[in-house]
């Protein structure tokens, strides 16, 4: 799917995040498994992640960052009335995360739902949301993006262990003067699924009881298409919206591994210093990965009015998606 955005601006007005405080260090990984600072550093540039406390789940770390989005946005919870959060590890599969989230924040008139597209998951929500403002079905959406992944991780496989992280960001989107989002692509292709996938989640048997309930992974392969989509994808949102690369201000990739992301700005042409890069502090939050980006990009003051930008998330599914916006500064901030 790829489209140019047509009906009114429409942009983000309020940003906000949070993440354990538990950070979880390479050199403390390699007394877990047999693995070392100097190679995950040298494979990932991760050189620590933020992991969950036992108690908490994703509900308990994405309603600050949906807190924080609400309130500089300068919107009151009852005002809502879209709430969509993407992830693929919520409390429990039902009641959905953005059902509980709503009630949490008191939002009694949001429509809420899960969105599950790995860690794509909250590019795909902000275009929901978008379609929903343009639509005039919506007012007012909050989108959230949150995963705690390291509980579906066998800690015993090194190959996985050392690549993720826990967090949660959250966006309100709405209707604004000028500026927003300008395009979007997204994509999927269920074929190369088998690369990333969470065995025994759903409603496949799976004979081996073992595989179920943690991440199986062929890095090499999904490596290989993310290295593919992250620059496909990017072009064509570009073309659709006729900007060229050279106008992007801040790329903010999905925040996977610092190879990946390096290979991406290089193809695209894009000066490395205009990319977000936190993967070394918090390694692949999957679906928080994106908002975590644009909070620490604002956080160092490189999201002012008018900045164009480029995001472009990939992942489980597998899939893939960007989303170009003019940036404009949050109401209340
Ligand atoms: N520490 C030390 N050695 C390791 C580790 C580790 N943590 N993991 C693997 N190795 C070993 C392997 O066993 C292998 O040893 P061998 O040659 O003796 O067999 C060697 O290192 C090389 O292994 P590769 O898998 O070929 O290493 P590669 O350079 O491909 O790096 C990595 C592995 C980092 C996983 C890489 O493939 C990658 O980043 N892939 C993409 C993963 C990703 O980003 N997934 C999520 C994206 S989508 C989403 O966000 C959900």
């Amino acid at each position: 799917m790829i489209g140019k955005a047509q009906g009114p601006p429409i942009s983000i007005t309020g940003l906000g995040c949070h993440v354990p405080d538990r950070v979880l260090t390479n050199d403390e990984l390699s007394t877990i498994v047999e693995t070392s600072d100097e190679w995950i550093m040298e494979r990932t540039g991760i050189r620590e992640r933020r992991i969950a406390a036992p108690e908490e789940a994703l509900t308990d770390i994405a309603l600050p960052a949906a807190r924080a989005a609400l309130a500089q946005a300068g919107v009151e919870p009852r005002d809502i009335d879209l709430l969509i959060c993407a992830t693929v590890t919520p409390d429990m599969m039902f009641p959905t995360a953005s059902a509980l989230l709503a009630d949490e924040l008191g939002a009694p008139r949001a429509a809420a739902y899960d969105l599950l597209a790995g860690c794509t998951g909250f590019v795909y929500a902000l275009v929901q949301a978008y379609g929903m403002i343009a639509a005039g079905l919506s007012e007012r959406a909050l989108v959230i993006g949150g995963d705690i992944l390291s509980r579906i991780l066998d800690w015993s496989d090194r190959s996985t262990l050392i690549l993720f992280g826990d967090g949660a960001g959250a966006v309100v989107l709405e209707k604004v003067d000028h500026g927003g989002f300008l395009g979007f692509e997204l994509g999927a292709d269920g074929g190369g699924g088998i690369h990333l996938s969470l065995p025994g989640s759903g409603s496949r048997r799976i004979e081996d009881a073992s595989a179920n309930g943690y991440v199986h992974m062929n890095g090499r392969e999904v490596f290989k298409f993310a290295t593919r989509v992250l620059v496909s994808s990017a072009r064509a949102v570009l073309d659709e919206c006729g900007v060229g690369v050279e106008d992007v201000d801040v790329y903010v990739p999905h925040q996977a591994n610092v190879r990946i992301m390096d290979h991406a700005v290089q193809k695209l042409g894009i000066p490395r210093e205009r990319m977000v890069v936190n993967v070394d502090r918090y390694g692949n939050t999957s679906s928080g990965s994106i908002p975590l980006a644009l909070a620490d990009a604002a956080a160092d003051g490189r999201l002012t009015e008018g900045k164009l930008v480029l995001m472009t998330g990939m992942g489980a599914g597998l899939t893939w998606g960007s989303a170009l916006l003019r940036w404009t500064e949050p109401k209340a901030a």
